[in-house]
């Protein structure tokens, strides 16, 4: 990795994490009460493990000027390894967190064993961790072989990728000690956040900076996709996390907006979270890693485009579905409903020319499991993005919200459309990345399939099932008018679904270890010299030959 960096490169690498590590040291001494101390901690050592890395590689020569004549493709190989590791972790935890419902006692009276502190481990660690990696890692991908241009330099998208896994360990570890804002998705407090604007920029404007130098005069889809993420959540990050820390050597904040508006402000967040994190960046990966493992192209480009204008127009307006029968005006509750019925199009519209791409290529997608994961997850895209419309309708919300239908809507969308995508992009880009004819074992890939399969659909199954329950035992009334059923009650009824849940999870999880091996292997067995490039930047390779 370092070798392929200029003299130069190694040496703003090592000022940088020389800098960093001072603001590690200011962390630690000012808030030496207070747990931001600990935090400065993680940083400094995160900063010395950087610096070591480089350092130990400063001496290697220099890469040659033929370097330019190559696609840099050396963070998106990193990207891949860590979103499957962070994967993996935080996956786990949501299976724990899973067996924590069944059994409550489960905590070993230890606090950062807490449900509390689990679940956004979780959940920050699949959202961000495992599914923002992926995402760094394949739009660099992307970019550079739709626009057939080389990445600018090669520092910026290291500092993208290892700044971005700072904010990641910063959040995850900083919820284990009992840091967070308490804003669902935007938990970590106003350091990490204020991080992540530096890095979240800087990833923009290289993203434009690649686009500005393509040979290519037309601006691939996927593009438009990961551009959309990039921009838009940059935008809801620095709104949703207007706060005041209380000091420099505090961890703790106040947040500018109170009462409902902070609620909106929160919602407008969450559900663009959703729209622009958990679906726009995917369907840029969609866009280009499923027509190019079909074959095929993509059934219809005006469709995408149109797809694009709507999910990025109507999403905006959507999020105050999640706050139906508030205190926030009837409106805007109206608003948000109309909003996410119209959503069903430009969603529907996005799966639909998946799926029609697949058209005559039905006996790949029978054989090979790749396209299979993602043909599944176009599927389950459609399916998540239809309940969601549903449940927008207020009367249904009055049934489902505060209920297990919302986390199975959500895992509907996150393991079966997010995870499978992820799951099918990495099995074509993997071998691709490292020069190989194919997978290690494509054995693996087909149990994986299976296991993802049987994994998401207990899991959803079984919290549809439960969601439904709680719902209608909370709204049962006796002759008398009083409630049927006590909350306890209504515990002790879920309890076969939470096993059933974490028994989905556990399958889940075994896939997701299992294709970490798969592409270890894969990497061990790669050749140690490098086939030389087949896809160069178009200007070059002509230049070339
Ligand atoms: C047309 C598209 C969609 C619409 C209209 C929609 C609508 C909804 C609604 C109405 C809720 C329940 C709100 C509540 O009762 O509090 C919800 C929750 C949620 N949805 Fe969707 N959804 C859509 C697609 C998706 C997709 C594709 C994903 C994931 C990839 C997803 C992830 C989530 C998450 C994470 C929550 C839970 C938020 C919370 O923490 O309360 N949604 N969605
Ligand atoms: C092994 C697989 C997984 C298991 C066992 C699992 C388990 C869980 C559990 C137990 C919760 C807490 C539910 C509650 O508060 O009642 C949860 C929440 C959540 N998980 Fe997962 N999860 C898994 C994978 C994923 C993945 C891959 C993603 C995203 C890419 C994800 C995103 C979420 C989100 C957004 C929530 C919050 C839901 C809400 O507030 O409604 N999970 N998960």
């Amino acid at each position: 990795m370092v070798a392929g960096l200029t003299k130069n490169e190694r040496q703003l690498a090592i000022v940088l994490s020389l800098l960093m590590a001072l603001f590690g040291l200011a962390m630690a001494v000012a808030g030496r009460d207070d747990p931001i101390g600990g935090q400065g901690f993680i940083v400094i050592a995160y900063a010395l493990v950087v610096m070591c890395a480089v350092i130990t590689g400063y001496y290697l020569p220099e890469p040659g000027e033929d370097r330019l004549s190559e696609y840099y493709d050396d963070p998106t190989r990193v990207g891949i390894i860590l979103a499957m590791v962070w994967g993996v972790i935080a996956m786990f935890v949501g299976d724990w967190v899973s067996w924590l419902l069944a059994f409550p006692d489960m905590t070993f009276d230890a606090a950062w064993a807490s449900f509390g502190r689990l679940r956004p481990v979780h959940t920050s660690g699949v959202i961000f961790a495992f599914g923002g990696n992926a995402l760094i890692a394949t739009s660099f991908h992307v970019v550079q072989r739709t626009s057939r241009a080389r990445l600018p330099d090669q520092l910026t998208p290291w500092f993208v990728l290892v700044g971005y896994n700072l904010f990641c360990l910063l959040a995850v570890t900083g919820y284990l000690a009992g840091i967070t804002q308490s804003k669902e998705y935007a938990e970590p407090e106003w350091y990490a956040d204020i991080w992540l604007v530096v890095v979240w920029v800087t990833y923009f404007v290289l993203y434009i900076r690649t686009l500005a130098r393509r040979k290519e005069p037309h601006i691939y889809v996927a593009n438009w996709y990961y551009m959309a993420f990039i921009l838009v959540v940059a935008l809801l990050h620095i709104v949703n996390n207007l706060a005041v820390p209380v000091s420099f050597g505090h961890a703790k904040s106040y947040s500018l907006f109170a009462g409902v508006q902070d609620a909106m402000t929160e919602w407008w967040y969450g559900h663009n979270a959703v729209a622009f994190f958990l679906t726009a960046g995917f369907l840029g990966m969609m866009y280009y890693y499923l027509p190019k493992r079909a074959n095929r192209p993509i059934y219809s480009y005006r469709m995408s485009i149109i797809g694009f204008w709507g999910i990025t127009f109507f999403y905006m307006w959507a999020g105050s579905h999640h706050l139906h029968y508030t205190a926030l005006p009837l409106w805007v509750q109206n608003l948000g409903m109309t909003f996410s019925l119209m959503l069903l199009i430009p969603s529907w519209i996005a799966a639909a020319n998946a799926l029609l791409t697949l058209n005559g290529a039905w006996e790949k997608v029978r054989d090979d499991a790749t396209l299979r994961f993602m043909m599944v997850a176009a599927v389950f895209y459609g399916l998540s993005t239809f309940e969601g419309s549903f449940m927008a309708i207020r009367p249904v919300n009055a049934l489902s919200h505060y209920t297990d239908w919302t986390v199975g809507h959500v895992h509907a969308g996150t393991l079966g459309w997010v995870s499978m995508i992820v799951f099918g992009s990495f099995y074509s880009l993997v071998p691709w990345m490292w020069k190989r004819e194919r997978m290690y074992s494509g054995r693996l890939v087909e149990v994986h399939f299976w296991l993802a399969m049987a994994g998401t659909l207990v899991y959803v199954f079984s919290m549809w099932n439960s969601g439904i329950i709680q719902g209608l035992m909370w709204r049962s009334y006796n002759d008398s008018g009083t409630l049927a059923y006590s909350f306890v009650d209504s515990l002790v009824a879920m309890h076969p679904y939470y096993i059933a849940r974490a028994v989905g999870g556990a399958l889940f999880l075994a896939g997701a270890v299992i294709c970490l091996y798969n592409i270890l292997m894969t990497i061990r067995e790669a050749p140690e010299q490098r086939s030389p490039a087949t896809d160069a930047p178009l200007a070059l390779r002509g230049a070339a030959e």
